[in-house]
């Protein structure tokens, strides 16, 4: 009968790992060798994310300030972000072997990139994460990493005020 089987150990249920601890140590940690370029899919999948920024960049009205900022062509700012963002996520430098070295700050420093701008850009990016069907844990990973260059970028841009100070 089942109340003849063994019995938990109270004293030693102390030293197990709670159940969120647990799923903490077999989570994948983004960040950690190349986790986070194959969380998001590898260059196929990150040329998919950069497809959906650029097309929501084109559709979104509060993304208009910044669309107008880039080429009316935007085959190259697609290439260009997808290959910096495999390296930027540890995966290989697609960047730097075809364009050449590249600080994401001096790359904007002659653009007048304010809280609008940043807002703006992650809003695009936010909602171009959504569509990939990322896990949950990646893509809210993924959006607050991008906050940081996000911010550096309107820090050193020309006009860190932006729109916002016209
Ligand atoms: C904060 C808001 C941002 C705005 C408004 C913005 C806007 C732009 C614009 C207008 C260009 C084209 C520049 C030109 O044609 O001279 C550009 C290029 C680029 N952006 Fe951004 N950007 C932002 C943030 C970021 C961030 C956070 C990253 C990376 C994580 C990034 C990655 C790039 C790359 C790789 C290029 C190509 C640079 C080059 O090869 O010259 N941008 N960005």
């Amino acid at each position: 009968m089942a109340e003849d089987g063994p019995k938990p150990l109270r004293g030693l249920a102390i030293l197990a790992a709670p159940p969120a601890a647990a799923e903490d140590a077999a989570r994948p940690r983004y960040g950690e060798g190349d986790s986070s370029y194959r969380a998001a899919g590898g260059r196929p999948g990150i040329t998919r994310l950069v497809d959906a920024f650029y097309r929501i960049m084109d559709e979104l009205p509060e993304a208009a300030i910044i669309r107008r900022m880039h080429a009316r062509d935007l085959t190259e700012s697609r290439d260009k972000l997808t290959r910096f963002l495999c390296g930027w996520l540890n995966g290989p430098s697609l960047y730097a072997e075809k364009y050449g070295p590249i600080r994401i700050p001096s790359a904007h420093a002659h653009l007048r990139i304010g809280p609008r701008e940043r807002d703006a850009w992650l809003r695009c990016m936010e909602l171009a994460i959504d569509e990939q069907g990322y896990a949950p844990e990646f893509a809210a990973y993924l959006l607050r990493e991008l906050r940081v260059p996000a911010e550096r970028v309107r820090e050193t841009s020309r006009d860190p005020l932006g729109s916002e100070g016209a």
